[in-house]
């Protein structure tokens, strides 16, 4: 069946602060892009990688860089397209989704056969075992899938305190049980038949409502769509700040990819 990979890479790395895209920040070495380019390799059987780099102009030279590590994987068989994302990351996935949807009516690839991939550039060591553990989950039923990790920290649930002794301070309403808590990363994997719906789903709602849904995966719970989970990856971490991309330098120093 028909496998399509979205790396979402236009975001600006305002939290990382190095005044380029983040995707384009170097990581021992090489941009973080072309690491988490590192995980497309022939096994996952891919018939089509969509990148979504930066739009802004102002970045021209970061975007051509960009545009440039993602082309470089055609050499290894797979069809490479390259698309400008927009200015949130829902909105820079449907850049993607739309590429996806058009090399699939080119193909003639049927919507409930085809496993999308939506992967965060940003998460540039997730080892290739965990997209296929998302993609196998897909390709066995389930329509969307996340792979997630349990969390380390108590969290708990806060709210704008209302009484006198601590009224600039926030309060503590509940404490979920740490057992059921999970840290969902990224690659997601859906039918291409579910972003569909989902999509249609979300042009119905408010800017508002749509800022609310930071992942796909939280509009197939709007949905009441079954979302699968299956093991993620310490390594598969999230590079936001500085000590993140500390701690990534470190694991490639550890055990190069
Ligand atoms: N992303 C995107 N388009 C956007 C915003 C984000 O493609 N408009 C992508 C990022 O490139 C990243 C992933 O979504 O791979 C997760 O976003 P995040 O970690 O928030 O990255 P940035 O938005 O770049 O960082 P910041 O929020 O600090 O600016
Ligand atoms: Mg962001």
């Amino acid at each position: 069946d028909p496998r399509a990979l979205v790396i979402v890479a236009a975001g600006s790395g305002t939290r990382l602060g190095y005044g380029i895209p983040k995707a384009a920040v170097p990581l021992a070495g090489r941009s973080i892009l072309s690491r988490a380019l590192d995980a497309v390799t022939a096994e996952l059987g891919l018939g089509l990688l969509v990148v979504v780099v930066p739009p802004d102009p102002s970045a021209e030279a970061t975007r051509q860089q960009l545009v440039a590590e993602a082309n470089a994987v055609e050499a290894t068989g797979v069809r490479v397209v390259v698309v400008s994302g927009g200015s949130t990351r829902a909105s820079s996935v449907n850049e993607g989704l739309a590429a996806v949807q058009e090399h699939a009516r080119h193909h003639d690839w049927s919507a409930e056969r085809t496993t999308v991939l939506i992967h965060d550039a940003a998460r540039p060591l997730t080892p290739p075992e965990v997209f296929q553990r998302v993609l196998q989950a897909v390709e066995s039923g389930a329509e969307a899938v996340v792979p997630a990790v349990p969390v380390t920290d108590t969290i708990k649930q806060v709210s704008a305190a209302g009484t006198d002794a601590s009224a600039e301070l926030e309060i503590v309403g509940s404490t979920p049980a740490r057992s059921q808590l999970r840290a969902v990363q990224t690659p997601q994997g859906f039918t291409l038949d579910f972003l569909e719906r989902a999509l249609e789903h979300t042009m119905g709602l408010s800017d508002e409502e749509t800022a609310a849904l930071t992942d796909e995966a939280m509009i197939a719970e709007h949905l009441g769509v079954e979302v699968a989970v299956v093991a993620g990856h310490p390594r598969a971490l999230k590079i936001t700040t500085e000590t993140d991309l500390l701690t990534a330098t470190a694991l490639l120093q550890e055990t190069p990819m």
